[in-house]
């Protein structure tokens, strides 16, 4: 073959690919409100630096006709590029090539990108949209998602790996992005269930609608698998380029520092005023992380979620951080299951990539009742317990008020490897709520007074000026300074400089047990 035609048949190879499944099924794709698997890389790599791989793979069944209809590139499209000139590996599954199905070919394409993307030290993105497995090839395809379960699983913890579900996500493939660090999907128009509508009816009688079942607001509000709602296909990918700004590209690289604009040494005066005289108001602890991290960088994970606890990454002068705190506006800030679960996994995520831990904390305690007992608060509160424990990057607490009970200890408490803990003037830490403490230790002098009402308030305060300082774990060393709040944002910073090469370990050991 003459080497002009030879050129002009890879020419006609690639055009095949880039076709994927033709212009009446990317009509559809764009009918439903969703860009092509193509058009999603473009919006999530930086401009021009997409290299694709395996473009030319055609999967190799004959049965239920399949031989004829062969597409380059069998349904995903892979290879790297680049976000913010940081290298990131990619798969983005294309519907319009037998509805993203996965066959033996495709998956082979998702695992050497996931291979090598170990061997450089490098996050995988999966843009996820796809009908399952490829329905035609039986078991192979079957063998080929546990193939990627697998790497997901080793992977975790050492690279960073990103999910977006983009259009349908069901049966067992929920477990690839299930095991991944994060999920975002995309409203409307993804859902992610292990069976869907029809069957949930046979098996339970219930009606539900695939919204209802495993949409992106069910996922964000009821099962926490979905960590972030958004509106459509190109915020969604926006917002991975922005949460991917925050971590390292590996286990053994630190986050990526940046030049910040914010003043280290800005003081918050309006702190000083933030907690209300009565214990009992809440206040929106929000408003203390935005006002003490570099301006507008919080970016908040599982938003929609067990609201009691916030969650999120931000940075204080330039430094990338992640943020753990109560939420007194909800349920007055109270640890639950859900609760417990969200932060555990956070925490987790951040010591396995570096990322210092910054707590903020204001908690009565875990929430009592046979619900939380019955669903295993013991074992899910012990997880939050457990990752705040092992944790060994640089941790800075900031007590702004409650730290009651068994929370205290859980929430990066000194006695667990906390590095620098500080308490505002109106911290109250102590083994229980006043109120309480009074009632069982004068429990029998309130009884026998004449005004036992009177005597109960009498005794309460007088355990509060007692307890409900911060002064007591301060003559402890059990935090280490007190500080007014409008000195947090310093404090902090001057915490993660001193603690830049923090270096701690834990037991050499196969793996911990979590209690799961
Ligand atoms: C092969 C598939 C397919 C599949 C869809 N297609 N799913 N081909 N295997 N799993 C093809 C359709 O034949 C169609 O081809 C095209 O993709 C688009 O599908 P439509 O049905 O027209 O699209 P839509 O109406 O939007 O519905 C999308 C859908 C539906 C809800 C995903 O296609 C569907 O229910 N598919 C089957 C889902 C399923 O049961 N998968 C197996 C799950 S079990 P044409 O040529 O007409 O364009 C599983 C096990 C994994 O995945 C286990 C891992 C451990």
């Amino acid at each position: 073959m003459k080497q002009e035609t030879q050129f002009r048949w890879l020419e006609q190879l690639r055009a095949e690919a880039l076709k994927g499944g033709g212009e009446e099924r990317i009509r559809k794709q764009h009918d439903k409100g969703k860009l092509t698997a193509r058009e999603r890389l473009r919006y999530l790599l930086d401009e021009g630096t997409f290299v694709e791989m395996d473009m030319l793979v055609k999967h190799r069944s004959h049965d239920f006709g399949l031989d004829k209809q062969r597409v380059p590139g069998d349904g995903v499209i892979t290879g790297y590029g680049y976000i913010n000139g940081r290298i990131v590996f990619v798969f983005s599954q294309d519907f319009t090539v037998f509805g993203g199905s996965l066959s033996e070919t495709f998956a082979e394409k998702i695992i050497k990108i996931m291979d090598q993307a170990m061997k450089v030290g490098a996050p995988v993105i999966g843009l996820n949209d796809s009908g399952g497995a490829r329905i035609q090839e039986g078991v192979v395809s079957l063998g080929g998602y546990a193939e990627i379960f697998l790497r997901n699983t080793l992977a975790s913890g050492v690279i960073p790996q990103i999910s977006a579900i983009m259009g349908p996500c069901a049966g067992g493939a929920v477990y690839s992005p299930a095991i991944t660090d994060f999920t975002f999907m995309v409203k409307k128009s993804s859902y992610m269930f292990v069976t869907g509508p029809n069957v949930v009816k046979t098996v339970t009688h219930e009606e539900v609608t695939a919204e209802e079942l495993g949409g992106a607001e069910t996922h964000a509000t009821k099962s926490g698998v979905n960590h972030l709602t958004c509106d459509n296909d190109v915020q969604c990918l926006k917002q991975i380029r922005q949460l991917f700004s925050y971590m390292p590209s590996n286990n053994l690289d630190d986050p990526p520092r940046i030049k910040s604009e914010d003043d280290p040494g800005r003081l918050d005066e309006n702190l000083d005023e933030i907690i209300p005289e009565n214990p009992n108001q809440p206040y929106n602890m929000k408003d203390i992380i935005a006002t003490t991290v570099d301006r507008d960088s919080f970016f908040e994970i599982h938003p929609d979620y067990a609201p009691n606890i916030i969650v999120g990454f931000a940075r204080y002068d330039g430094y990338s951080v992640g943020i753990v705190a109560n939420q007194p506006n909800y349920l007055a800030g109270v640890l639950d299951i859900d609760g417990s679960l969200k932060g555990a996994r956070f925490v987790r995520f951040c010591d396995a990539f570096n990322i210092p831990l910054i707590t903020f904390e204001d908690v009565p305690g875990f929430l009592p009742g046979t619900h939380q007992e019955w669903g295993g608060i013991i074992k899910h509160g012990a997880k939050l317990l457990y990752a705040f424990s092992e944790a060994t990057v640089p941790k800075i607490t900031v007590i702004t008020r409650k730290a009651y009970g068994g929370a205290y200890d859980v929430m990066s408490s000194k006695h667990i490897r906390g590095d620098a803990n500080y308490a505002w003037p109106t911290a109250e830490i102590a083994v229980m709520g006043p109120k309480g403490a009074a009632e069982i230790i004068f429990r029998k002098e309130i009884k026998d007074s004449e005004d036992p009402e009177k005597m109960l308030a009498r005794k309460e305060e007088e355990y509060r000026e007692k307890f409900a300082n911060p002064y007591l774990a301060a003559e402890r060393g059990y935090i280490d300074e007190v500080i007014e709040p409008r000195f947090t944002r310093m404090r902090i910073i001057q915490a993660l400089r001193m603690l830049e090469n923090k270096a701690d370990s834990n037991p050499a050991k196969k793996h911990g047990n979590i209690p799961l």
